[in-house]
């Protein structure tokens, strides 16, 4: 295969990897940080330890963690790559051992190497770094040093979704994992205290990427979209999974603990979603939010197969009846965005607000401000990073014994082009119109990336 690298604009710029570790504290901060925002916020990236082999894609590099840990009103920095087999691999090799999901899988080797890249999750006491591809890595707080592979006990029975849902009530965390071997999707439930108690599979027609799920209090919400895999494409050297806009959408309700047989599928037009804002249950609807694309060219090597009007997601909503079996699709803003965010206290219950990031009008996915939806008022207020200035997913903070759902903070890394720093910009989550409550001085760049969480003191203070 032809290297590309060098025209690669994921390999430039601010997505470009930053090579050093590094440990820094106390930070500069312009602002005030409350002294109730107490904890640690971590943000997972691609950050490729090795020049790629073949042709690179953004959700190929190596995993890498940003952390700024804040208490007392002020903060340090550390950032860590995952350390995963694969990484560790690649360092005795001093060069890249794999190549991306654009190019066939190894047959020497474990196909795709788990980058551990994409996002984390806090459950029972202890930090994932999550891939969907694989088993999630253990991760330390707040030295944020690699574990290892996390399989629960052995108990691990498919790939773990780069995005697990704890319920806030119960405790419970759900997963799924998918592959493209019948039955295309497992299912299962962890115990509060972090025991895996069962896998279902959840069959499919086809394999299919499933980046995301949501839940309620009572059901759990499968997404079934036609970005499809089909080996033959990868014998004819084209990429597995495309995107097939003449299929339609199918969404899949099952109760949490039901039993395979028990989900309800849901037919709607054809589209992708990468990532849910929330859902809940309102009568005998279950409610969807989610950020919707009429289709995507995420796969899309070959400029004159791209849609142009691809990858434009807007937040939608689907109300599923479960009592008429109807589903009623409705788009809630027609303005880009991604990154959707809410109060986890509230995961899986009827939200007020939702937090996503606004994309520039860019051909690269750029965020050039915060959203704040009121979902009931049918309102938005935006923030603005200002000229140059790029952010990534804001992460919502609670405030601690907060009896509001938007009482609490907005953070995120912001990138500034001009200057070529990155700051954690900290936001008052119930005006964003105010200016920020807290700008904290990054002592390098850290590059766009994909998913955060905030680990709140009493967390990091149980963590195991
Ligand atoms: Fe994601």
């Amino acid at each position: 295969m032809e290297t590309t690298t060098a025209v690669n604009p994921f390999l430039e710029g601010n997505f470009a990897p930053v090579r050093e570790e590094m440990t820094s504290d106390p930070l500069k901060v312009i602002g005030e940080l409350p002294t109730d925002l107490s904890g640690m916020f971590v943000r997972n990236g691609p950050n490729p330890q090795w020049t790629p082999i073949g042709q690179y894609h953004w959700f190929d590099g190596d995993g890498m963690l940003h952390g700024v840990e804040i208490r007392h009103g002020k903060a340090s920095y550390r950032n860590r790559y995952v350390r995963t087999r694969g990484f560790e691999i690649e360092q005795k090799a001093g060069k890249a051992v794999w190549s991306g999901i654009l190019e066939p899988p190894q047959p020497d080797s474990d196909g795709y190497k788990n980058a551990a890249n994409t996002a984390l999750v806090w459950h029972a006491g202890q930090l994932l770094a999550t891939w969907e591809g694989g088993a999630p890595h253990a991760i330390e707080v707040s030295q944020l040093e690699t574990k290892g592979e996390y399989t629960y006990n052995g108990k691990l029975a498919s790939a773990f979704t780069a995005h697990p849902k704890v319920d806030p009530v119960t405790g419970e965390m759900m997963f799924f994992g998918y592959s493209f071997a019948p039955p295309f999707v497992k299912y299962s439930i962890v115990s509060p205290q972090g025991e895996l108690l069962r896998t279902i599979p959840i069959d499919l027609p086809m394999g299919v990427m499933m980046h995301d799920f949501a839940i309620t209090a009572n059901y759990t919400i499968f997404m079934d979209l036609p970005m499809t895999f089909n080996p033959a494409r990868m014998q004819r050297g084209e990429p597995g999974l495309m995107f097939e806009r003449d299929r339609p959408s199918r969404f899949g309700i099952l109760p949490r603990h039901g039993d395979s047989d028990s989900i309800r599928w849901f037919e709607s037009p054809s589209c992708y979603v990468f990532h849910t804002l929330n859902a809940y249950e309102e009568g005998d609807e279950v409610v969807l939010i989610a950020c919707r694309m009429s289709s995507t060219n995420v796969f899309v090597t070959q400029p004159e197969q791209r849609d142009p009007d691809g990858d434009i997601p807007r937040l939608h909503s689907w109300r599923f009846n479960l009592s008429t079996g109807t589903v009623r699709e409705e788009m809630l803003d027609d303005v880009p965005i991604e990154f959707p965010r809410v109060n986890e206290n509230l995961l899986g219950r009827k939200t007020r607000y939702g937090y996503v990031g606004k994309m520039a009008p860019t051909p690269l996915p750029l965020f050039d401000g915060s959203i704040k939806y009121d979902l009931q008022a049918g309102y938005a207020q935006t923030y603005e990073y200002g000229k140059g200035r790029y952010g990534g997913e804001a992460v919502f903070v609670p405030r601690p014994d907060a009896t509001v759902e938007d009482d609490g903070w907005l953070v995120t890394f912001v990138y500034d082009t001009d200057a070529g720093t990155s700051e954690l910009l900290v936001l008052n989550a119930q005006d964003l119109s105010s200016d920020p409550v807290a700008r904290v001085l990054i002592p390098q760049r850290v590059p766009y990336g994909f998913h955060g969480t905030w680990v709140s003191q009493q967390q990091l203070d149980a963590s195991v």
